[in-house]
């Protein structure tokens, strides 16, 4: 079967039928994901410790919460793998009121599904988990920016909010411990930028989604400029084991030192079983992944190339799968781990049209405010545009690594270098797969 002219799918508009286990260890979210009744408060109650984690956490201090948080080495789920124990540290005494807890549910990374199956399916575990991170952080109001096209699970989310006010669980005085928690679900108007922090808190003020110079961070100055901390969903959704079962615990779920806890994962591409799956953080190869947890590759074909962590990371051709899926592995190569959305292709696959789709994506998405990322992207797109159409020249792919390199590290938030890092990684690896345009006479 030949899939050169084959849209390659990835991301949301995927509806993802498989999910998987845990490999050996223990999983949080992939049993109740596919569930219809785990979204509601009772099922939540009876079958996953509803809200006894907030509990708990009102007779610690903030500090101790912040300590097993710290204990648990979880790392950002959104992207970039920050230590959440250490964002939430940055608030102590002397930060000044009010203080705000945003949730990024923009879920914009292309290839990055499972923040929606959280939020379809557990949205109590998220909730619980802004709650805890509220009080943490001295926060009484929280907001949950959502990507416009989740219209679903943004009026899922609703319903769940709707039941825990109903409860007590949000609002004033929250189980008697005399903390107040509101909680607001904002919905994105659909721009990727808007899933970078401080785009989208200028997104949330009702101001254009373009992201803001830093420093200030947002723990310093954030939404209303005043000092924020901002999640990712599956970050906070973990925040509820953590103070039930304690940081050490969740620590010891994951199999590298320095990564806690449970990964999940987005599956898309020429894979026989995409899906969401869940796996210790740290526990599997890329080569496990696909071929044990995921069926192989679609019709029994030959690997071509791997994107490990959603669009913006490095390529990474069929003999670079023997690693560790995890932040620092991951680095080790050259590439990264990202929002854990891994993209499989396949051998009946055109590369060159693939890297043009990314490119495209990113030019359209540039906010415009870095001319590196304004310029370069379009730039980018338009070489790799004319190599497919036969017009590419011998000097295009020394170009297009070089305007890569000007953009790379040279721009105000890290799409310039989501954009420059997978067209310099194609160009290097995949080098015959241009040249076959650019001297073979190939055409799209
Ligand atoms: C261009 C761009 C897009 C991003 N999109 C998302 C996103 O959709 N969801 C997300 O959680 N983080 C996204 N991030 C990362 C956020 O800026 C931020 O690091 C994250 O929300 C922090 O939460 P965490 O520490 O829990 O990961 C994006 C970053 C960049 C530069
Ligand atoms: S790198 Fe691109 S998206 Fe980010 S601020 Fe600059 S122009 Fe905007």
């Amino acid at each position: 079967m030949n899939n050169q002219n084959k849209e390659f799918k990835m991301g949301p508009q995927m509806e993802t039928g498989n999910f998987g286990g845990s490999q050996g260890g223990e999983t949080l979210y992939i049993q109740h994901f596919r569930n219809e009744e785990a979204r509601f408060l009772p099922y939540y109650m009876e079958k996953m410790q509803g809200y006894t984690a907030l509990k708990k956490a009102f007779g610690m201090t903030q500090a101790a919460i912040v300590d097993e948080m710290k204990k648990s080495n979880l790392r950002g789920r959104g992207g970039a793998g920050f230590p959440t124990g250490i964002k939430w540290g940055f608030i102590n005494d002397k930060t000044p009121f009010p203080r705000y807890l945003v949730c990024n549910a923009d879920e914009s990374e292309p290839g990055t599904f499972k923040d929606r199956d959280i939020m379809r399916y557990t949205p109590h575990l998220l909730i619980e988990g802004m709650v805890i991170g509220g009080f943490a952080v001295s926060a009484n109001v929280g907001y949950i920016y959502i990507r416009g096209e989740y219209t679903r699970e943004a009026k899922l989310l609703q319903e769940a909010i709707d039941e825990a006010y109903d409860k007590g669980y949000l609002g004033k005085n929250i189980l008697g411990s005399g903390f107040d928690f509101d909680l607001t679900v904002h919905r994105g108007a659909g721009a990727y930028i808007c899933g970078e922090e401080t785009g989208l808190l200028n997104s949330l003020e009702g101001k254009r989604g373009e992201p803001r110079v830093k420093p200030p961070f947002p723990a310093q100055a954030g939404a209303f400029g005043k000092p924020t901390i901002v999640n990712n969903v599956e970050t906070l959704a973990n925040v509820p084991f953590i103070v039930n079962r304690g940081g050490d615990w969740f620590s010891k779920l994951g199999r590298l030192e320095r990564s806690g806890g449970t990964r999940l994962l987005s599956i898309s591409g020429h894979v026989k079983k995409p899906g969401v799956y869940e796996i210790p953080a740290g526990g599997m190869t890329i080569r496990q992944i696909i071929y044990d947890l995921c069926g192989g590759v679609l019709n029994d074909r030959k690997l071509k190339a791997v994107i490990p962590g959603g669009s913006s990371a490095p390529v990474l051709t069929a003999d670079e799968i023997d690693v560790i899926y995890d932040i620092e592995p991951l680095m080790k190569v050259n590439t990264m781990l990202g929002s854990a959305a891994l993209m499989v292709v396949s051998e009946d696959y055109c590369v060159v049209k693939l890297i043009h789709r990314i490119t495209k994506f990113y030019a359209h998405e540039s906010c415009g405010q870095c001319t590196p990322c304004r310029e370069g992207c379009h730039w980018m797109e338009s070489i790799i545009e004319r190599i497919l159409h036969g017009k590419g020249r011998e000097q295009d792919l020394a170009l297009l690594t070089d305007i890569s390199d000007n953009i790379a590290g040279k721009t105000l938030c890290a799409l310039g270098d989501a954009a420059a890092g997978p067209v310099a990684s194609f160009v290097k690896k995949f080098k015959p797969d241009f040249e076959a345009y650019i001297r073979g006479g190939k055409h799209a």
